[in-house]
């Protein structure tokens, strides 16, 4: 593929800009300049340099970012910071977007694509994707209220009870619970129609894949392999 093309699918501007910049002497590879825009270049583990930042070839774009409580899930936010300002411009350009959404306030495991099929596939509520969330309440957990979990809870607009798949009490005021929907806040409808409140909440898990330990808040890295297979994991097809 040829270097300004390839600079801009990955995100680098048009491909004016793109030609530009290289003519200007700001892209290298293995530390030697290359100023022709028409270079032939095979992408396979093609590792380029646009002034100092390091950027390694990806056809598509799968993210993991340890989504800090305080962002909104949107290009356009409203009244705080959007997810989209914890990375890089590159990725932005490319059109990177969330894989589901999850609420301003709620912390922990987002998922961001380029790839239509994947956001389709890991976001459709039709899907039966477990989602693991950790919800801090304001009141004591009591097991009437796992049971109601469990056995289903009735929502505002939601035809048939909503019942999380798992639930348990794993400190006195925190539940952790699995989902396979994805309704409009629905652990906080679902523990308050339970009888509780929720103050705080983290996603953990989607399918088999959890939020990697060493990824601070606010971080994000790139899914390798095994990251998308565990995804699957746990899912029915
Ligand atoms: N349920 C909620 O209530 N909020 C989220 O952000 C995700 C699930």
């Amino acid at each position: 593929m040829r270097l300004e093309r390839i600079l801009h699918s990955q995100g680098f501007g048009s491909r004016k800009a793109c030609r530009s910049m290289i003519r200007n002497g700001r892209v290298r590879l293995a530390g030697r300049i290359i100023d022709d825009p028409f270079a032939e270049l095979s992408t396979e583990e093609l590792v380029f340099t646009v002034d100092e930042q390091t950027w390694s070839y990806r056809d598509k774009a799968y993210l993991v970012l340890n989504k800090p409580a305080g962002y909104e899930c949107s290009h356009r936010p409203q009244c705080h910071p959007s997810v989209f300002a914890l990375l890089p411009a590159p990725l932005v350009a490319r059109g990177v977007q969330c894989v589901g959404r999850l609420d301003q306030d709620t912390a922990g495991l987002l998922l961001l694509s380029d790839d239509g099929q994947f956001i389709h596939r890991w976001s459709s509520g039709k899907k039966n994707v477990p989602k693991v969330y950790e919800a801090s309440t304001a009141e004591a957990v009591t097991d009437a209220q796992i049971q109601a979990l469990l056995s289903g809870v009735h929502l505002n607009g939601e035809p048939t009870p909503v019942h999380a798949v798992a639930c348990e009490r794993v400190a006195e005021n925190t539940l952790r619970l699995t989902v396979t929907e994805g309704k409009y806040h629905q652990i906080k409808r679902m523990v308050a129609a339970a009888g509780n409140h929720v103050e705080r909440l983290h996603r953990s898990k989607i399918g088999g894949f959890a939020l990697p330990s060493d990824l601070a808040r606010g971080q994000w890295r790139w899914l390798t392999n095994a990251d998308v297979a565990a995804l699957g994991a746990f899912v029915s097809p």
